[in-house]
């Protein structure tokens, strides 16, 4: 059978950006940039973006285009038998990301809904809370939403490549643009809105610290889709001819661009109306909906706001799912559209606990966490970074004459920064993810010994 390729270099620039666009972008990092402090958070990511996550995505899309295949098969034909568990990893990682990021995809179905029959039209922030905490912590009405959501994914990645996933995001990401400017316009004129603005661009560099540092590399690597194979399988389907650098830096920059206007959106509205920044996780689903039944026109602000989560959503569960899709299809022959079928089952059937976690099941927990909680901390702290770091050696130092060739179109394209690519991923990135993971892990008396090492270093 002929392998599905991209119809168009438009089409693979939005499939990717929508993999990279997702509740990452809208949902995680204004809230993140809220509880981390603002613009100097803001600066430290869009540098992490530009430098280790501009390499490692260029990387990834090189490796998938050289080899033509899923990840593990991938990693398998450039590097030999023991580097496909990194596409292991990867395949891995796509079943338990996929298995809570559906359950959150539900509550932006559910939040669609209800913002369309007005239900959640008040301004009371009490109200608000008792509303989310009600739906997530419900039994059937969490799970239902999860499932109408895993089956918009499957229908999708069923439908193919090309016709399925590059036809609707060619549709659904300029869709997703418009929105948000639409949005950002609305939050940015707002009596008030300077103070919030203002937070998120002018950075306080006395806020920086290990944690933010952290916080702001993991997201720079949640929000690019790396370290698990997803730009591998993308880029298995793009053609020879095309540009790997320049959609690179298309993709990192819509990414970017995504979060800074996410911020924008949420940021200056949160202020205007004198709510928290710092509210976390809800910040989302609670502390948006006051704000916008504060507005004029709030209404459909509202709807507006859900139906772009949603489309967020979707782009990036559908590059989720299309990872192990890619793998069974290709390494045991199980045709494209059962492997969708089966693989988004079983993901709905993990989400199932994960949803629970937050409800019922709250009080089973393994190392102090509940069944969700564990799912994000295994993939935040160990299967993306370990993910990463091996695909930033593989590139740096198992296949760097392929990475040249794939990067330059054998030559006939200059890349002018490929020193800079080399160094980073054969040093900087796995130096930095490494640190990174050491100290969330390690916490302060990893810190505290990297203090004093660079303080031996400079005097
Ligand atoms: N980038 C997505 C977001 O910001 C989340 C994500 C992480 C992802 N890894 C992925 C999406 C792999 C698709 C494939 O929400």
């Amino acid at each position: 059978m002929k392998r599905e390729q991209w119809g168009s270099r438009f089409g693979f620039i939005m499939a990717a950006a929508g993999s990279a666009v997702g509740l990452g972008n809208i949902w995680k990092f204004p809230y993140l940039a809220g509880t981390q402090g603002g613009g100097a958070f803001l600066a430290v990511y869009l540098v992490f973006m530009a430098t280790i996550g501009a390499a490692l995505i260029m990387a990834e899309i090189a490796i998938g285009r050289s080899a033509k295949k899923n990840p593990v098969g991938a990693f398998r034909l450039l590097g030999g038998g023991l580097w496909s568990v990194t596409g292991m990893i990867g395949v891995i990682t796509g079943f338990l990301i996929l298995s809570y990021y559906s359950v959150v995809g539900g509550w932006t179905v559910a939040y669609l809904l209800k913002s369309v029959a007005g239900t959640i039209e008040t301004t009371k922030p009490d109200l608000l809370e008792a509303q989310f905490s009600g739906l997530v912590s419900a039994v059937l009405e969490p799970i239902l939403y999860h499932g109408v959501f895993m089956v918009l994914t499957i229908g999708i990645v069923i439908a193919g490549v090309a016709q399925g996933i590059e036809r609707s995001v060619k549709i659904l990401m300029p869709l997703l643009f418009i929105l948000l400017i639409v949005l950002v316009v609305r939050s940015v004129t707002l009596p008030g809105a300077w103070e919030g603005i203002e937070f998120f661009l002018v950075p306080d560099w006395s806020q920086v610290n290990g944690e933010m540092l952290r916080a702001a590399l993991g997201q720079a690597f949640f929000s690019l889709s790396l370290g698990m194979g997803a730009m591998i399988t993308y880029g298995s389907y793009l053609d020879k001819g095309a540009d790997i650098p320049n959609a690179s830096c298309w993709v990192v920059f819509l990414a970017a661009l995504v979060g800074v206007l996410g911020g924008l959106l949420v940021l200056p509205a949160v202020f205007a109306f004198g709510m928290d920044p710092g509210a976390g996780p809800g910040l989302t689903f609670i502390t948006l909906p006051a704000v916008f039944g504060e507005m004029i026109g709030g209404y459909l602000f509202q709807v507006i706001f859900f139906a772009m989560l949603l489309i967020a959503a979707l782009t990036s569960s559908i590059s989720l799912l299309a990872i192990p899709v890619a793998y069974f299809a290709e390494e045991y022959g199980i045709e494209r559209k059962w492997s969708a079928i089966v693989v988004g089952i079983v993901i709905f059937l993990i989400g199932i606990p994960c949803s629970l976690a937050l409800g019922i099941w709250g009080e089973y927990k393994l190392f102090g966490m509940n069944f969700f909680d564990l799912m994000v901390y295994a993939v935040d702290y160990y299967t993306l970074p370990i993910g990463g770091i091996l695909t930033s050696l593989f590139a740096g130092w198992v296949v760097l004459e392929k990475m040249r060739k794939e990067l330059s179109n054998d030559g006939s394209l200059t890349f002018r920064w490929i020193g800079a690519f080399t160094w980073i991923m054969r040093i900087v990135a796995p130096l930095a993810v490494t640190w990174v993971m050491l100290s969330a892990l390690f916490g302060e008396r990893l810190a505290a010994i990297w203090v004093m090492l660079s303080g031996l270093l400079w005097n």
